[in-house]
Parts: C-alpha cells; sequence; structure tokens
C-alpha cells in the first residue's frame, strides 16, 4: 500500500458524513476500512482518564506529518505558516496569536508575564490545576473559590476579591473537571466593566463540544480589552495532544507580550504540519462532535439506568457519582482494562469519565453493569 493510502484509506470514506448517516456511529467507526483511531494504551486497556480525543488526528494531519519528517532537521516549524492558518482559522491578525507547547505551556508563560508577589491568582475550585502548579516555584499567591451549588464559578465572590489589588483572573469554560458551563452573559458584565489591572485566562480548551446556549466564547474581546487572553489548544478537537499545540488570542500588545517569555522556533515542524492540515480539514470537527456525542449518550443511558447522577457536561467528559469509594472502583475498572479518571478533591464522591469511541463506551457500560449487579456501585 502506497503512503497516502496507509494514511487515509478507506478513514474519509468510512468517516464522512457520519454524523447524518442515521445509523449507529459506533458500528459505522468499527466497519470503516483502514479506520486508524488514536491509540490508548499499547497494552491494549483503554485509556478514558485524559480528556484526550479518540479519533486521533486527522488523516489530513497524518499525511503531513509523514510528509514534514524530512524537514526534522530544520529550524522553523512552519511558524509562519501556522501562524497564517491559525489567523485566518480565528477571523483575527497574526499579531493577535502566540503559539505554546500545548496551552499549558502558554498558561505558564501567563503566570511569569502576569503575575507578582503581590498579584494573586484567582481560580475556581475545583478546576483545571495546572495554572495553580506553574505558583508553585514562584513567591505568588493563588486565592481560590469554590465552584456554586450548580457548578458555575462564582462570579461574583471572584469579582470582589479583584477589586482588592491586581490580580489574574482564570476562568476554565467549561470547566475541567467538571464539565460545566459558567455563564457568559455574566462573565461579559464583569469583562466588560473590569480594571485594566485585572487580567483574565479564559481558557476554552472545550468551547467545541459546548451545547448550551448561555455559553458563547470571549474571542470578541481581544481588540478592546488588552487584559483578556484567550487560551486555546490543538489537544482536544483537533486530537493532537501528543503533538503539544496550544495558543493564546489577545491584543496585538499583550500578545508582544507574552512572546517576551516564549520559546523561539515554536512550534516543533511536525505539530505545525498537523496543524495546519487539521485547520484546513473542514470535517474534522464535526466528526469529533459527532463521537463525542455518541459516546455521550451511551454514558447517560447506562448512568440512567444505573440511577447514577451526573454533571450536565459541555465537554468529552462526565463527573458521574459512583456509590463507594472512589479509589476501590478506579483499581477495579483497572482491572478490567479500563482507566478511569483521578481524584478531583473535594468531589471524591465522583468520578470523572472522558469519552472514547463508542464500542469502548460499551464496553464500559457493560462492566459498570456487571459492577451494579456485585453491588459494588
Ligand atoms: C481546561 C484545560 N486546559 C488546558 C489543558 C491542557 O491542554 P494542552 O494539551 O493544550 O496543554 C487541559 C487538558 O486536559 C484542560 O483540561
Amino acid at each position: 500500500m502506497d503512503r497516502r493510502g496507509f494514511v487515509t484509506s478507506g478513514m474519509a470514506a468510512g468517516l464522512a458524513g457520519i454524523a447524518g448517516s442515521g445509523a449507529s456511529l459506533g458500528a459505522l467507526l468499527d466497519r470503516a476500512p483502514g479506520f486508524a483511531p488514536g491509540k490508548t494504551m499499547a497494552n491494549g486497556d483503554i485509556r478514558l482518564s485524559s480528556n484526550e480525543n479518540p479519533l486521533g488526528v486527522s488523516p489530513a494531519a497524518r499525511e503531513a506529518i509523514i510528509e514534514a519528517i524530512v524537514e526534522s532537521n530544520r529550524y522553523g516549524g512552519r511558524r509562519g505558516e501556522v501562524l497564517q492558518a491559525l489567523a485566518q482559522y480565528l477571523g483575527v491578525e497574526t499579531e493577535n496569536l502566540t503559539l505554546g507547547f500545548g496551552s499549558t505551556e502558554i498558561l505558564q508563560i501567563c503566570t511569569q508575564a502576569f503575575q507578582g508577589p503581590n498579584t494573586p491568582l484567582i481560580a475556581a475550585a475545583p478546576t483545571f490545576e495546572d495554572v495553580m502548579d506553574y505558583q508553585d516555584t514562584m513567591p505568588f499567591e493563588v486565592q481560590t473559590v469554590p465552584l456554586l451549588a450548580d457548578y458555575q464559578h462564582d462570579v461574583q465572590q471572584m469579582r470582589e476579591l479583584s477589586m482588592k489589588r491586581p490580580s489574574v483572573v482564570y476562568f476554565c469554560n467549561p470547566n475541567n473537571p467538571t464539565g460545566t458551563i459558567t455563564s457568559s452573559a455574566d462573565i461579559d458584565a464583569w469583562i466588560s466593566e473590569a480594571p485594566e489591572t485585572t487580567t483574565f485566562l479564559m481558557d476554552e480548551a472545550y468551547l467545541e463540544y459546548v451545547t448550551d446556549d448561555r455559553y458563547w466564547d470571549t474571542l470578541k474581546w481581544i481588540d478592546q480589552k488588552p487584559n483578556v487572553v484567550v487560551i486555546r489548544t490543538f489537544s482536544k478537537i483537533f486530537g493532537m495532544a501528543g503533538l503539544r499545540l496550544g495558543f493564546a488570542v489577545s491584543h496585538p500588545t499583550t500578545a508582544a507580550r507574552l512572546q517576551e517569555h516564549s520559546i523561539q522556533n515554536s512550534p516543533n515542524v511536525l505539530a505545525g504540519a498537523a496543524a495546519v492540515a487539521s485547520l484546513q480539514d473542514e470535517g474534522i470537527v464535526a466528526r469529533s462532535i459527532a463521537v463525542n456525542e455518541e459516546a455521550k449518550n451511551i454514558v447517560h443511558t447506562t448512568l440512567d439506568e444505573l440511577g447514577l447522577d451526573y454533571l450536565p457536561t459541555n465537554t468529552n467528559f462526565i463527573m458521574h457519582r459512583i456509590n463507594g469509594d472512589l479509589p476501590t472502583y478506579r483499581e477495579r475498572m483497572a482491572a478490567e482494562g479500563l482507566l478511569v479518571g483521578r481524584n478531583f478533591p473535594p468531589m471524591l464522591d465522583h468520578n470523572r469519565l472522558s469519552f472514547g469511541l463508542p464500542n469502548e463506551m460499551d464496553r464500559w457500560a457493560s462492566t459498570i453493569k456487571d459492577f451494579r449487579s456485585k453491588g459494588w456501585v
């Protein structure tokens, strides 16, 4: 089989138009000849614990990576091409963009650029931990505000804290690990009135998965508000977690400031080639959403059947209740080859489950039903 055939054979045909086919997506994926979803674990275990995209990179990106390998001895990483393609995709200028080794590097850059001993980070609890981790080696303060009972950010309390001194506010919306959204109208109301001394880090890693119409993104603020940084990633909807490419979108003056803290020559050539090809793959977002929706339906049906509560999710994962001890539940799942979640204090009666391919979720469903028959959940 030639390289093109190896990379794409049957996959595009198998996946094209899948969402509207009416047939079970899981069955179609299983039957699609040459379909090569991203691997989970080398030993055959299924990883449902890291909010990855189980479809893997786009077929076009696979081909672009193979073609770009010969450029691996050169610096450059197709940086210019990536910036151009991304700017066009987002409808912004290249001057608005900052690239990072995943969006976690962007979070680290923001910590360095905006915080100081008297400029704390204000964040929800629980939320995505990485930005907090980057404070550990710095003499910086973190102020956490518990999520509200409906799992929205407590905008009012965060806002009050931010009035006391210059602050950096981290908003993970939709939020990890809860999968829930905070009303964009409430966030907009705050941003529109906030002083320039409040910097907003808007982490929108999961925005493409959102179905709740109380949510919209914050890109519109970047022209008027240099204190708003929108942070996104190729790791989720584009299935490129292992290639490491994330980015910030901000006012040009803010982007220039972030650039001073960034690594030059980013991204690496393979990530760069994959990103450009992914942005040009018009079906990738719809395919990823369709697979995610089918997985979500399987999980919802199963949890409903078992009477296990879950949070409304706008992401590629879900927080659901389990009866019994969480580490024991995870160990039992792992013994069945299913890696699910980790601890997210204080939600220690919930497990975070990432959505895999529909057939993987079927396996999870039959396993948790078996656990119920044994009285374990
Ligand atoms: C909210 C959120 N932001 C950022 C990231 C990190 O993504 P990246 O792979 O771009 O570093 C994750 C990863 O799970 C995440 O959940």
